[in-house]
Parts: structure tokens; C-alpha cells; sequence
């Protein structure tokens, strides 16, 4: 009797507890500015919604997957708990833009299980910054899930409208494209004569799908940029274009159709929206980092940022050959009269890094196999036995003696097994020799055959080449490689990666116009640094191409160094074309790391102006670029320490500059500036204007 009293009683107590403490499912950024609702709809499918001071940013959006095991897993659910929390934390990069980065965000974790018998469970974790939202799929260990074959990824950013775009191709190999700036609705690659179809290291699955980051401009005026972060033993993510101006997530499949093989417990990698105010908010934005786990390196004291030249611009104009020995066919031979990398060509270039004071000396083509570069044979680098008139020896000592760094090459030609199976051997052999920096590439169709430059196969391989770097003590600047995902905070001797179509393709292609240096900072940089590898002076290189050059003024190849950040910044051209050129010293006084970094103005695809200040000292450089336009800016140096002089060498474009018919014609001069003083920067059509401001002691 007693008992059947009771009962209801809790019962109620229960209900009434629940009733009174629901569920938090709205998260707003620590400012207060973003908000994040997540929801399940009518039939159990996992929903979000981001709005900016109430505002929409994005719509009610779904979550899920397709798992071959166990069929869609994007509906019926229900909510079995949620968790909100707030951090609030600093941390110091081992290199970067700015000294000390803030990681504050506050975090919703929902666990959703599936209705009836042997449910699956998901969760949903959403960190939300005051400049962005990034979430992540945790899979739990559990019964009714063990082996998983992810088929699709379905997340959805369903857009507030029909937003401008910048934007590549959904490549699944390649992310060296001119970027496009259309609707969302008109993104198609039908119509651009891409030339791919018999490129094997080039595939289009979906004209109407984007590869991230994707930046786009809304009605409002607001700047989004979508990308991932943190992509470990995954498939990368390109978004697809649907009805309704709507994303979703479109994974790069394995050659046989599958997009991830794993097993729970796992997570996703994070999902990423950047929310700003104006363009230039987004170059500052340390959001993807912030999704990335903390450094794992413990000694980092081989890590070093620094400038470098390099037996590269020569091989890529044809004035020397990456193979020894000439080879109708073969990629490694454009026709140049002989070798490039010669112990006596190499001696040259340290020599001249040892007067110049520029640390890096990268050498391609040193190694045997480039005879057979993308021909179709397979198997013929070998990473660890130099060319016969390659003395790497000798060479090493003698960059040591005289303080030069020689960077070391591994192009795979896209052979990542073939690779793999020398990997150990190779860095060994490096490490032995005392070479601390190691470029890397795979330009080529990946082997095993079918497998994707972005997909799960690349991704893990890439992992263990920084891992097997890191041990033993060599960095690593990675061409044609996984997008970057903020990796380099976890693996700080991931230095730069190219991933972007760089200036190589002015060598031998119809080259990079002037707007392209004033899209990437606002795209494919919002991902991580780009070794572009500026600094031509001998812009239309007559006497090797002349059917070919720069879109470029000459002080515009010296702003780059600014307006582009890399870790690995490359002095690109010849030696001779630097040599006795007042222009160069810009390039060696330019700093690589810093401890500060101001927008100082930016209009995607237009301009961009930069000021930052180089690590552990007092000096400043500004570079600013425009596009096709000229320009004239108004900058208020306040960002100059109080009360302290400093001289300012200025790099500016002549009068008659103009990136098409006088494009090397530039000003070097030099005036005193201080605090609360403004700088009028003057740029050509297609130019640009480099200063360095350095305390007088
Ligand atoms: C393509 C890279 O982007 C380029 O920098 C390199 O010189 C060639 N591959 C050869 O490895
Ligand atoms: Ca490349």
C-alpha cells in the first residue's frame, strides 16, 4: 500500500526535475556576439543554427552520415543528454604571425542515441569563438558500432542567401587553380576549359562542389570562410552545392568508392565557419588553430623559421635540368642545356646566400630517378643516392663552414607507397648528414593507383611523413599536399605547404594574373602558410621564356613577403637578377616570424596592406598589393612604439610603373618616422609597395 503511494510521487518529482532543468541547447560566443542552437528535428535528425546578433547566418542545417555497415545514421534520435562549458586559455606558437594566441570559446557537447533496439550513438561537439564556429562528430565506443566505413558525410551550411564566392574546383588532387568569384548558384566548372581530362593527377567529380577554404561575401556585408580542422585519418571534405543556396560536405573517396575506413571510438575532423565583420578579420583569425591539439614536440629547438633560395626557379625557366642525363618525356629535363644541381652550381648559390645572409639553400634534382618523372614507369626515385656530380658531402661541409642550411628534396612524383617504403631510410639519411628541412611533393598521379591527393590514403601517409620527420629533427614544407587543417600547432616542423597554384606556373603556363596575390590571403592562407615562393626581379625573363612571365611589378615581388606569411619564405629568382639590385636588400632584411601582425586595409581581390613585427626585435614591414588597379593608401603608423625613432627604407613602384609594360621599373628611398605619423603608399596598376621600419639605436 505503502509502495503504491510512493511511486507516482517520484515519478512526478522526476518529471517536474526534468521540466524545470531542460536541456541546454544554445550556446553564445564569450562575447556574445554568435549564437548556436542546436536541435532535433520532428523525426529525430541532428540540426544547428548559427545567428549573429540574431541575425541568421546560417539556417537550420542537418548532421549525419551513410555508414555501409549499418546503413544512414541521421534520423531518429533522441537526446539523451547535453554539456556546456567555457575556456578560456593562451598559448605561445613555436612560430607564427603573432606571439601569444587566445583560445576562448564556449563548447555544447549533445549525445544523441538512436530510438529501439541496438541503437547507435553520436555525439556533437561545437566550440564557439567570438569569430567562428567549429563542430565535430564523436563517435563512442560501442557495441552496436565497432568496424565503420563512412559512405557520406551529410553536414549541411545552409546559407541565408545566394552569397559572392571565392572559390576552386572540388579537385580531388589538386588545388592549383585561379580562383573564381561568382553566386553560389553559379559555381560550375563546365565552361572554364580546365584541359584535365587527360591529366591523371587532375579529377572533377562534381562541377558544382568547392574545394575549402571557400570565402564568400553575404548580402549584409558579412565575410564567411568554411574549411576544416584538425584532418587526421580521414578523407578531406569539398562542399557541394545544392538547392536551396546550400552546402554539404562531399568526403574524397578511396579508389573504391568508400570516403573513411576506421573503427569507434573516433572523431571527425572539426567543421569550420569563420564569421567577420570585414576581410581582413579573417586573416587574423586563429580559430583553426585553435582546433588543433597542443604541441607535441618537445625539443623544438631545430625548428627555424627562415629565408631561402634555391636550384629551383632555373629548373622551372629551362635553363638548367632537374635529371642529369636528357629524356624525351620525362618532366624532369624542360630542355635546359644541363644539370642544375652540380656541386659547382650548388657552391655558387651558397656563396651567394653566405654574402647575403639568407640561411635556406633548397637543391632539386640531386637525387637519382628524375629521367623518369612522369613517364610512365614506376618507382625510380630513390631518396637517399645522390647524382654522381652531386657531392653532397662536400657540399653539406661547406654550407656549414659558411652558415648556409641546404634544404633537402623528396619529389615522389605522387608514388606515396613507393615512398613509404624508403621513408625511414630517407630522413635517416638526411638527419646523418646534418640537413634539417626537407621539401617534399607529389606531383603526379598518387600510387597506389585511384587513390586522391585529398583523400584517407594521403592523409595518413602525410601524417607519418610528419611524424617520421619530426623524429628525426626535419622540417617539412609539403608540395602538392593535404589541405592544411591548423595541423602545424600539434606538428610545428609542418612548416609550409603549396597546395595553391603558386609561381611556378608563371614559368610555363599563362601564368597567375595581378589579382590572384589578392584572393589567396583570404582564401587558401586562411588554411595555413603558402610557400609561394615570390621575389622575381627579372620579371619577363626574356632570355629563357619569352612567351612567358610575372603579372607583376617588381615592388610588388616585395611586398609578398609580407602580405603572404610562410615560415619558409624563398627568395625565388637567380642569383645573377639579385645580384648588384638595391631592391634585394628589402629581401634580406625582412623578417619570417613574428610577434605581431596588423590588417591595416584589404578588399578581396582588390588590395591588401600589412604590417608586421618580426620576432624578438623592434623592426616593422609593411607590404601592400593591389590588383590591376592603381592605388593610393593613407596608413597612420600607430603601431610604432612610443617615443622611438625608427628609419624607414621604402620600396615603391616608379611613376611609370606598370605591371604590363614597365614592370621592373621601382623607387628605393628612406625617411625618418615615429609614432602618430602617416605613410602614403603609392602602388602602380598591378604593384605593390615594400617597407621596412627599423629602430635607429
Ligand atoms: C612541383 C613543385 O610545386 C615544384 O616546386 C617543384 O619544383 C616540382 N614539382 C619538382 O619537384
Ligand atoms: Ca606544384
Amino acid at each position: 500500500m505503502k509502495n503504491q503511494t510512493i511511486l507516482p510521487l517520484i515519478l512526478l518529482a522526476l518529471l517536474l526535475s526534468c521540466q524545470t532543468e531542460p536541456e541546454t541547447t544554445t550556446i553564445q560566443s564569450p562575447q556574445g556576439g554568435l549564437q548556436l542552437e542546436f536541435l532535433l528535428s520532428d523525426t529525430g535528425i541532428p540540426q544547428y543554427t548559427l545567428t549573429r546578433n540574431g541575425a541568421p547566418v546560417i539556417d537550420t542545417s542537418g548532421l549525419g552520415f551513410n555508414l555501409r555497415e549499418s546503413g544512414v545514421l541521421r534520423e531518429g534520435f533522441t537526446l539523451v543528454s547535453t554539456e556546456a562549458s567555457e575556456t578560456r586559455e593562451s598559448w605561445t606558437p613555436v612560430w607564427g604571425t603573432q606571439k601569444e594566441i587566445l583560445n576562448h570559446y564556449n563548447e555544447l557537447l549533445v549525445e544523441l542515441s538512436e530510438k529501439g533496439d541496438n541503437p547507435r550513438k553520436l555525439n556533437l561537439r561545437f566550440r564557439l569563438f567570438d569569430d567562428g564556429l567549429g563542430f565535430r562528430y564523436e563517435f563512442p565506443e560501442q557495441e552496436a558500432l565497432k568496424e565503420v566505413t563512412i559512405m557520406e558525410e551529410y553536414t549541411q551550411f545552409r546559407l541565408t542567401g545566394d552569397h559572392l564566392a571565392w572559390w576552386i574546383p572540388a579537385d580531388y588532387d589538386s588545388y592549383e587553380y585561379l580562383y573564381h568569384n561568382t553566386r553560389l548558384s553559379e559555381i560550375d566548372t563546365a565552361g572554364y576549359n580546365y584541359n584535365i581530362q587527360d591529366r591523371a593527377d587532375r579529377y572533377i567529380a562534381n562541377p558544382h562542389a568547392v574545394n575549402t577554404p571557400v570565402t564568400m561575401k553575404t548580402g549584409d556585408g558579412l565575410y564567411l570562410s568554411f574549411h576544416e580542422a584538425n584532418l587526421t585519418d580521414y578523407a578531406g571534405m569539398t562542399l557541394g552545392v545544392q538547392p536551396g543556396n546550400t552546402l554539404q560536405s562531399e568526403l574524397v573517396p578511396w579508389s573504391d568508392g568508400t570516403k573513411v575506413r576506421t573503427q569507434t571510438p573516433f572523431v571527425s575532423p572539426w567543421r569550420t565557419i569563420l564569421v567577420a565583420d570585414t576581410p581582413g578579420a579573417l586573416l587574423t583569425s586563429n580559430l583553426i588553430l585553435n582546433l588543433n591539439e597542443p604541441n607535441q614536440i618537445e625539443d623544438v629547438s631545430w625548428i627555424e623559421p627562415m629565408k631561402y633560395t634555391g636550384i629551383w626557379w632555373e629548373l622551372h625557366l629551362g635553363k638548367t635540368s632537374w635529371s642529369l642525363r636528357q629524356q624525351e618525356g620525362s618532366w624532369g629535363d624542360k630542355g635546359g642545356t644541363g644539370h642544375g644541381a652540380t656541386t659547382e652550381n650548388t657552391k655558387k648559390y651558397i656563396d651567394f646566400n653566405a654574402e647575403h645572409g639568407i640561411r635556406g639553400l633548397l637543391v632539386e634534382g640531386w637525387n637519382q630517378g628524375w629521367e623518369y618523372w612522369g613517364r610512365d614507369t614506376l618507382g625510380y626515385f630513390n631518396f637517399y643516392t645522390p647524382y654522381p656530380d652531386f657531392d653532397i658531402e662536400a657540399l653539406v661541409e661547406y654550407a656549414k663552414s659558411k652558415n648556409v642550411a641546404l634544404i633537402g628534396h623528396h619529389e615522389t612524383g605522387g608514388q606515396a607507397d613507393h615512398y613509404d617504403a624508403q621513408l625511414e631510410k630517407a630522413f635517416e639519411y638526411y638527419n646523418k648528414l646534418g640537413i634539417k628541412a626537407v621539401k617534399t611533393g607529389y606531383a603526379g598521379p598518387v600510387t597506389p593507383t585511384g587513390e586522391r591527393h585529398h583523400g584517407q590514403y594521403m592523409v595518413r601517409h602525410q601524417r607519418r611523413v610528419i611524424e617520421m620527420a619530426a623524429k628525426y629533427h626535419i622540417m617539412i614544407d609539403a608540395h602538392e599536399p593535404v589541405k592544411q587543417t591548423g595541423l602545424r600547432r600539434t606538428w610545428p616542423n609542418l612548416m609550409a605547404q603549396e597546395g595553391v597554384r603558386g609561381m611556378e606556373y608563371n614559368a610555363w603556363s599563362d601564368g597567375n594574373p595581378p589579382n590572384h596575390t589578392c584572393i589567396i590571403p583570404f582564401t587558401r592562407m586562411l588554411a595555413g602558410p603558402i610557400d609561394y615562393t615570390p621575389g622575381i626581379f627579372d620579371i619577363t625573363f626574356n632570355q629563357y621564356k619569352p612567351d612567358n612571365r610575372v603579372y607583376t611589378t617588381l615592388a610588388k615581388q616585395l611586398a609578398l613577403y609580407v602580405t603572404i606569411y610562410s615560415p619558409l619564405q624563398m627568395a625565388a629568382d637567380l642569383p645573377e637578377h639579385y645580384t648588384g639590385n638595391p631592391a634585394f636588400q628589402f629581401i634580406q632584411e625582412v623578417g619570417v616570424d613574428w610577434d605581431d601582425t596588423r590588417i591595416l586595409n584589404a578588399e578581396i581581390g582588390q588590395y591588401l596592406t600589412v604590417a608586421r613585427k618580426e620576432k624578438g626585435t623592434n623592426k616593422w614591414f609593411i607590404g601592400s598589393i593591389t590588383n590591376e588597379e592603381p592605388r593610393e593608401f593613407t596608413i597612420p603608423l600607430d603601431f610604432l612604439d612610443e617615443g622611438k625613432i625608427y628609419r624607414a627604407g621604402i620600396y615603391k613602384d616608379s611613376e611609370t610603373a606598370h605591371w604590363k609594360d614597365n614592370p621592373m621599373a621601382f623607387v628605393v628611398t628612406s625617411t625618418e618616422v615615429k609614432k602618430g605619423d602617416t605613410m602614403t603608399l603609392k602602388l602602380a596598376p598591378g604593384g605593390g609597395q615594400a617597407v621596412s621600419i627599423l629602430p635607429v639605436e
